[in-house]
């Protein structure tokens, strides 16, 4: 999932497959991956209860809306926004949650400069996104994660396990190295981030993954 850059409307992001031109591959590499249990793992995690605290979802580097549109069919009733900078892979997930019948909103946008206001957002998800970010540009995003939580609102991540394994050790790609789950714990607090934690670590056929858990302070101003 590591790879070149490729030019969005205003500037660079590394594409779901390292590759623009791979993208047709990327969910067909997710079905055989068994990325699906990974996405329903995060969202057991992410503590959508049946109150109004917990109605507002956003994704973070939403691809082709895998994670959205399983979430759309568990809880269709949820106000969905997913951002990405990929016009392709956005056509993709509208078309998906259009086949459905499925409420969710999609916008071209990178994550450091998230098109929405302060304090709208119960719960912002981030699925195998974070490691696709240079380091500067992950603590901007967090920052961007804390500003648009409500007080009290949740984070909750999965990315790859960065850390180095016999085999990767030489070869391992910088973003990568940089998901180091002590590197990602770091950016998280550096981030004003509260109640930082790491919330399960797994091997799976690609490689490790780790899920993460962070809130926006409570009793801080909106
Ligand atoms: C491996 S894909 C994951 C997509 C989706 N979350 C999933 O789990 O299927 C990483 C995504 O991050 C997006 N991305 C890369 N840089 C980004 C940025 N600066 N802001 C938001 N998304 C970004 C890519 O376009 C790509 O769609």
């Amino acid at each position: 999932m590591t790879g070149q850059t490729h030019a969005g409307a205003r500037r660079d992001y590394l594409p779901a497959m390292g590759r623009h031109w791979l993208l047709p591959l990327y969910d067909p590499f997710t079905r055989l991956a068994g990325v699906g249990r990974i996405y329903r793992q995060l969202l057991d995690r992410a503590h959508l209860t049946d109150g109004a605290d917990s109605r507002r979802i956003l994704e973070i580097g939403c691809g082709t809306g895998n994670l959205l549109t399983t979430l759309g069919r568990r809880r269709p009733e949820l106000a969905t926004v997913g951002i990405d900078p990929d016009p392709a892979a956005l056509r993709k997930a509208r078309r998906k949650a259009a086949r459905r019948g499925l409420q969710i909103r999609y916008e071209q946008a990178f994550a450091d400069e998230l098109p929405v206001a302060d304090a709208s957002f119960d719960r912002v998800l981030s699925s195998f996104m974070l490691h696709h970010l240079e380091e500067d540009e992950r603590l901007r995003t967090l920052r961007e994660v804390r500003r648009v939580l409500r007080p009290g609102g949740e984070l909750h991540v999965v990315d790859v396990d960065g850390t180095p394994s016999g085999h990767n050790r030489r070869h391992q790609h910088p973003r990568v190295a940089g998901s180091r789950p002590e590197l990602v714990l770091a950016a998280l607090r550096e981030a004003g981030l509260a109640e930082v934690a790491e919330n399960g670590r797994h091997q799976a056929r690609f490689g490790g993954y780790v899920f993460y858990r962070a809130t926006r302070p409570d009793g801080e101003p909106a």
